[in-house]
């Protein structure tokens, strides 16, 4: 398990194309969530962490937001999106560990959410709730989807309950929304929460 620490165990399963997790366009709920937010919001910190073929990213680009940031410590689909979008601004496809960004240089007013968490070792749970905490600015949020299911494996993705990241996520976050997505995917119907969170002051 501790190999999913290592960008070359994800690495390689972009290059065997092994990417059951890959749903091929934007995650319904979470497109639902960004059609709502007012012109307003367009150019707003965004970060999109482990974010694969990314997506999330590429819809928020094509919605006119001007400062989103895409994190993936693969090299692999980092590549694929830049030539999907060669338009997308270079200094914001960052590959690099999410938990070794420095919260000096980087600070979002939200973050994406998207089969990122549960991709880390479950070990790293707390040290994902401190980072996202601190790379977030005051009153900065977290939005996203979590699995409610328990996978029962020993490798990702990692599984959970609305309980866990409850008693996880009150140590650092004012959770506003964690409930069942009515809209997910099909292939996910059922086995996410949708989550909005408020970083404490
Ligand atoms: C299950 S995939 C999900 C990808 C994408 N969010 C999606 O839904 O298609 C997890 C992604 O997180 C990336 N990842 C895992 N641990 C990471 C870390 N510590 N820092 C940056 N990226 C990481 C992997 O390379 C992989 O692209």
């Amino acid at each position: 398990m501790e190999n999913v620490n290592q960008a070359e165990f994800w690495q390689q399963r972009y290059e065997q194309d092994s990417i059951s997790w890959d749903m091929g366009q934007v995650s319904p709920p979470l497109k639902a969530y960004i059609d709502q937010l007012p012109e307003s919001a367009k150019d707003q910190a965004i970060l999109v962490p482990g974010a694969g073929n990314a997506y999330e990213v590429g819809y928020l680009h094509e919605q006119g937001f001007t400062n989103v940031t895409l994190v993936d410590f693969a090299p692999a689909p980092i590549a694929a999106f830049a030539e999907r979008y060669p338009n997308f601004p270079a200094d914001k496809l960052i590959c690099a560990d999410f938990f070794e960004l420095s919260a000096d240089k980087y600070q979002f007013d939200w973050v994406l959410e998207q089969t990122f968490f549960c991709a880390i070792n479950p070990s790293r749970r707390d040290e994902y709730v401190e980072q996202m905490a601190a790379l977030l600015k005051p009153n900065g949020k977290l939005v996203g989807l979590l699995f409610d299911k328990d996978f029962g494996r020993q490798e990702p993705p990692f599984g959970g309950t609305k309980a866990e990241y409850q008693q996880r996520f009150e140590q650092r976050f004012d959770i506003e929304v964690i409930e069942q997505s009515d809209n997910s995917h099909p292939a996910r119907q059922g086995s996410e929460l949708f989550t909005k969170m408020r970083v404490k002051s």
